[in-house]
């Protein structure tokens, strides 16, 4: 009876052992995931209220978008691109991204670098063009 006991001691402390990762993960790594990056809007962008489309399509797809603008620019020499609501703008990365928003290490940046992301193209457009005028 006496070994009964410890067996069944011996087993709790095993399977505590066991799981304690998992444990570990549950009551003491509670939501310490990295947090979402928190994106600052430049003034201009506040008071444009809109990006070229819509923010969802933006968040998910604006590589696409900047994809579509330099073919449209460097392939057809087409530089305005006329969104759903008729609003243009001149297809830019440099002067029409980076006009609204200005602040790219907040923006730009922050999400890349929270998402392990190194867009190339800042190797030739200039990522401060207001203050490179
Ligand atoms: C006229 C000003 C303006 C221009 C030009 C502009 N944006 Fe935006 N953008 C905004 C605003 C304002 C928002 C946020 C809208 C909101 O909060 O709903 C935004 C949102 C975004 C988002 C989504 C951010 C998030 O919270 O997920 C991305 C990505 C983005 N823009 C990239 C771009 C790129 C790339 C370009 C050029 C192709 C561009 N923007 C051009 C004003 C602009
Ligand atoms: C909400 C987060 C977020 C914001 C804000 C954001 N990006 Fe991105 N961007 C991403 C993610 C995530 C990817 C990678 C997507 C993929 O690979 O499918 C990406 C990819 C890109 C790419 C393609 C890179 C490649 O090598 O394929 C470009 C170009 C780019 N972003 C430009 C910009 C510019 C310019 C801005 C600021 C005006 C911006 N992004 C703002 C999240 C963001
Ligand atoms: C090797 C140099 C180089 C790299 C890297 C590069 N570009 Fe370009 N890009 C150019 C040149 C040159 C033009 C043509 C400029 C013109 O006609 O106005 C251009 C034009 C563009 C245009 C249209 C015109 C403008 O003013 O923006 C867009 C949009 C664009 N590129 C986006 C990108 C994106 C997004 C990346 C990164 C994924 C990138 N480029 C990387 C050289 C480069």
């Amino acid at each position: 009876m006496k070994d009964k006991k410890i067996i069944i001691a011996g087993l709790l402390i095993f399977l505590i052992i066991l799981f304690s990762p998992f444990l570990y993960n549950i009551f003491v790594n509670a939501g310490s995931a990295q947090p979402a990056p928190e994106l600052v809007l430049t003034e201009k962008a506040k008071a444009a209220k809109e990006c070229v489309r819509s923010t969802d399509y933006m968040t998910a797809e604006h590589m696409r978008v900047l994809d579509l603008w330099r073919h449209s620019v460097v392939r057809n020499a087409e530089r305005i691109y006329v969104n759903s609501k008729g609003k243009e703008f001149t297809m830019s990365l440099s002067n029409t991204c980076l006009d609204c928003h200005s602040n790219k290490a907040e923006f730009c940046d922050r999400c890349h670098n929270y998402a392990s992301v190194r867009p190339y193209c800042w190797d030739c457009h200039i990522d401060n063009p207001k203050e490179k005028e």
